[in-house]
């Protein structure tokens, strides 16, 4: 199956969708602190998409092939958690970190994206760690440009995490996006440069790296869906929706709270 170009209408669409997932996570930050459960942050945003944004989550139900349904409307991946982590009756405690993951349909369009969050103040290994993690996810945005290849993406991100003493997940990637949560290409978040699919202008996928600060190696839990890392280090994760433009790239998720690019990006937008 071919990669879909979005249509101008449809990247208007897509623009609003990504959008309002990004304000999903405006609208949550001030609600992660110790004693909040991660089942309490779940039904906040279900609320809030449904009934403020007139949105569905897209999670909630979703079954992709060989998975039980999602019970849930958000993700929510806390410490060694690498992603896809359930909310439950479990309290957030000073020093965790925790990725929330949003995505949200609007009008038959999905928007994806996710940032890191401290609960109280980090140790500096974890704050390392999320802001690296930062870094990767905009050095993979920053190569997107028509003619661009999937795998610079991947190599950008891929060096900077390891030149750091960090590890890359494999098992689990970005996306192409639009009418399908999940649709083509995968994304990968590793890499050489000059390989893989050639990106063209009017391509939607997200770019969503996953961060180990020690080994690759992860673990599936008895759930069917959380993901943790074997030797239990501390994982990170970003993710944005991105366009590619003629001239280079449009993040979609990006919202009035959105954390601004790392220093080195500031003004290398597309
Ligand atoms: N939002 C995740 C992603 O970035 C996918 C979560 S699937 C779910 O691709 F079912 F767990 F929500
Ligand atoms: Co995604
Ligand atoms: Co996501």
């Amino acid at each position: 199956m071919a990669v879909s170009i979005k249509s101008p209408q449809e990247i208007e669409k897509m623009r609003i969708a990504g959008r309002l997932a990004g304000e999903v996570l405006d609208f949550i930050a001030p609600h992660v602190k110790a004693g909040t459960t991660t089942g309490a942050l779940d039904r906040l945003c279900h609320d809030f998409i449904s009934q403020e944004l007139k949105s569905t989550p897209a999670p909630l139900n979703y079954a992709p092939p060989g998975y039980q349904p999602f019970p849930k409307s958000i993700c929510t991946s806390v410490n060694h958690v690498v992603c896809h982590g359930v909310p439950g009756d479990k309290k957030l405690r000073a020093g965790d970190i925790i990725n929330i993951d949003i995505t949200v349909i609007k009008d038959g369009f999905h928007g994806d994206t996710s940032r890191m969050f401290y609960v109280g103040q980090p140790a500096i290994q974890a704050r390392r760690l999320c802001e690296v993690t930062y870094e990767c996810l905009w050095r993979g945005i920053d190569s997107v440009r028509p003619g661009a290849h999937l795998g610079d993406i991947g190599h950008a991100i891929q060096s900077h995490a390891e030149a750091r003493g960090y590890s890359v997940v494999r098992e689990f990637c970005g996306h192409g996006i639009g009418r399908k949560f999940h649709e083509e290409p995968q994304v990968l978040h590793y890499g050489r440069p000059g390989v893989g699919l050639r990106l063209e202008s009017g391509m939607t996928f997200t770019i969503e790296p996953m961060i180990n600060a020690g080994k690759a190696d992860i673990r599936q839990l008895a759930d069917g869906w959380t993901v943790v890392t074997k030797d239990h280090s501390l994982s990170a994760q970003w993710e944005h929706t991105v366009l590619v433009t003629h001239s280079g790239y449009e993040v979609l998720t990006v919202s009035a709270g959105s954390p601004p690019p790392p220093a080195a990006h500031a003004g290398t937008h597309g």
